[in-house]
């Protein structure tokens, strides 16, 4: 694997394996996570449904098409303390790599009215969050060159806003991807996630995504 594939759990593994200590809830100050561009499918209207389940629309028929994914996580500061009440909110392409927003011009791959596109929640007390949704397709950035998939995030906790974009292990248009590829290697672990077999159900994939904020 090349050192600008690892991720976080690669790297937990390493400090584990380097004699770290791993204990669950305990505080570990960690570097924020890289900041990444907006970019230009942020919706410009609120849309029907926005609750953690992006595979449905409320009043629609049908469930999203493509491979679902339970997307769970925590909003921490630097010293690893939980950010409470943070909002999180997500937006992404259909399986199919199409946003539902007017400026996608990709009329090449249909949209999907059963996928919701667009969600937004707060995190508990002790500062996680949870999606329902499905992996996104990659699509055309322009003419000569594809965006790997990935997921935009707008994170406001009760000082910093954070915009970011989450990316999956392993996908090979990882490396030819220019905003991914424009990330040092500790940025791109920072929002890096490793797709794993869901404890949850079958036919769904789990990944985890802790989101640190600078201050908080
Ligand atoms: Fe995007």
């Amino acid at each position: 694997m090349s050192s600008r594939a690892i991720t976080r759990r690669d790297l937990l593994r390493y400090s584990v394996a380097a004699g770290g200590s791993l204990i669950a809830g305990a505080a570990a100050a960690t570097s924020p996570t890289a900041a990444q561009t907006m970019g230009p499918f942020y919706p410009v209207a609120r849309p029907l449904d926005e609750d953690a389940d992006l595979t449905f629309v409320r009043g629609r028929r049908g469930r999203a098409a493509g491979q679902v994914i339970n997307l769970s996580g925590r909003v921490l500061d630097a010293k690893g303390k939980p950010v409470r009440g943070a909002l999180v909110e997500i937006w992404q392409a259909n399986t199919h790599g199409r946003y539902d927003h007017k400026s996608d011009t990709n009329t090449s791959v249909p949209t999907d009215p059963a996928f919701q596109g667009y969600s937004q929640v707060r995190t508990d007390v002790l500062g996680r969050f949870a999606f329902k949704t499905i992996k996104p397709g990659a699509y055309p950035a322009s003419p000569t060159w594809t965006r790997t998939p990935h997921i935009h995030f707008d994170v406001r906790g009760k000082v910093d806003r954070l915009v970011t974009q989450l990316y999956f292990a392993n996908e090979p248009l990882n490396e030819t991807d220019l905003i991914y590829q424009a990330l040092t290697a500790e940025e791109q672990a920072s929002c890096t996630v490793e797709l794993i077999p869901s404890f949850k159900d079958a036919s769904s994939l789990d990944a985890t995504f802790d989101i640190v904020l600078a201050t908080g």
